[in-house]
């Protein structure tokens, strides 16, 4: 555990200018929020442990069996589907000798064996074998009661794609939590659109940054569109910040739309629209920042999300999957505008970089206490922090 104290009243002492809901009176998060490795932990224990943070794509394990080691933030995890088809999230760590039980990705058939001693695990967590336990040849023990050394789950479900965790446990259900955003994007794409999506399994379905930052620093970047005529002079040509509005989603998201996605843009031949799509909104795009960390893009003909991954307190990757309507969006008919899009995507993503890392690098500077927000621009990032101000009692 972190030295939770110590933060705890750090960020107590900053807590009523960051929850102050008059914009002009707020301040920003403490550059430790962003640099610093003891704080990087006590969020992950504290703030992040309470809520519902993403993890992985569900496609990522995609059958039975197959298990995928990784950390977040410092915490070593894996993930495996089980045989009812359910992912399945635990501490990656073998109850005899702490061993890493699942080092690379590999399919473990129905059983993951440690590699020291070879103890298995069924894909519920359960300890099945002890080989040797009791001398050679004797696989059990008097005493030693297999049921009380099983793997120790994480929680974890699945919305949109994405496998999210709750460390703590202590969450309201996820799909309580995220009924805001589920019932707004109803509204515009159809009660049906989150069944109905299927990701790219393709070259074209898939990017990955590497950036110098806090992870944090992309939230508050995704959060306002006040960047897009210095930083993305391209997509400010074709969907111009005065065609965009903010957007705060109860206490979970927030972000920025637009009135201006261009469908029929290039000259590829268009995607499937989701078919419940409201007509009158076809040129509607919103961007979320679902707390604390992914960023959700949703347009007429496709949606994307990426995870950030928060790999140390300046490190981040943000690994984005794109999805579309139905199978039928997946053909060779409409590769070209995948493509399009990708590129397209790249390059507003990429164009962000220098950005989120001139943050970062702002972040040694003893002369920066937090900074200020504009009452028009920044209502949405103000709102994240007010968010993880709250994540901490
Ligand atoms: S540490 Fe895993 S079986 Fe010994
Ligand atoms: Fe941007």
């Amino acid at each position: 555990m972190s030295d939770a104290s110590f933060w705890k009243t750090n960020l107590l002492t900053h807590r009523p200018s960051l929850i102050e809901d008059d914009l002009s009176a707020a301040r920003g998060l403490p550059n430790a929020a962003y640099t610093d490795r003891d704080f990087w932990l006590f969020e992950r224990d504290h703030v992040l442990a309470q809520t519902w943070a993403a993890l992985a794509f569900a496609s990522e394990v995609s059958e039975t069996g197959v298990t995928v080691p990784i950390v977040f933030m410092g915490l070593p995890l894996f993930m495996v589907r089980d045989e009812q088809g359910r992912s399945r999230v635990f501490h990656n760590v073998c109850s005899h000798r702490g061993m890493q039980l699942v080092c690379e990705s590999t399919p473990s058939g129905l059983t993951i064996r440690c590699p020291y001693h070879r103890w298995g695990y069924d894909l519920t967590g359960r300890l099945k074998a002890t080989p040797n336990i009791g001398g050679m040849g004797v696989h059990e023990v008097a005493g030693f009661d297999c049921g009380q050394h099983g793997l120790k789950e994480v929680r974890s479900e699945e919305y949109l794609g994405i496998i999210f965790i709750n460390l703590s446990g202590e969450a309201l259900p996820l799909e309580t939590q995220f009924q805001s955003i589920t019932q707004r994007w109803q509204a515009l794409a159809g009660d049906d659109f989150s069944e109905i999506l299927v990701s790219d399994p393709g070259e074209s379905g898939a990017l990955e940054l590497a950036v110098n930052c806090n992870y944090k620093l992309a939230v508050e970047n995704y959060c306002e569109s006040y960047h897009l005529p210095s930083i993305h002079p391209d997509l400010n040509s074709y969907s111009p910040l005065a065609q965009h509005y903010n957007l705060v989603v109860d206490n979970v998201a927030s972000g920025q739309g637009t009135h201006s996605y261009d469908l029929g843009r290039g000259d590829a031949p268009p995607l499937p629209v989701f078919p419940h799509w409201d007509n009158e909104r076809l040129k509607t795009g919103e961007y979320l920042s679902l707390y604390p960390n992914v960023l959700l893009g949703l347009q007429a003909d496709h949606f994307f999300a990426i995870i950030l991954t928060s790999d140390a307190p300046d490190k981040t990757r943000e690994r984005l999957q794109f999805f579309y309507a139905g199978d039928d969006a997946l053909g060779d008919a409409t590769l070209a505008r995948r493509q399009s899009l990708h590129a397209a995507w790249s390059q507003v993503f990429s164009e962000d970089i220098s950005v989120v890392e001139g943050m970062q690098r702002g972040r040694a500077s003893h002369a920066f206490e937090g900074g200020v927000f504009s009452p028009v621009m920044d209502v949405p990032t103000h709102h994240f922090h007010q968010w993880f101000a709250r994540g901490y009692q």
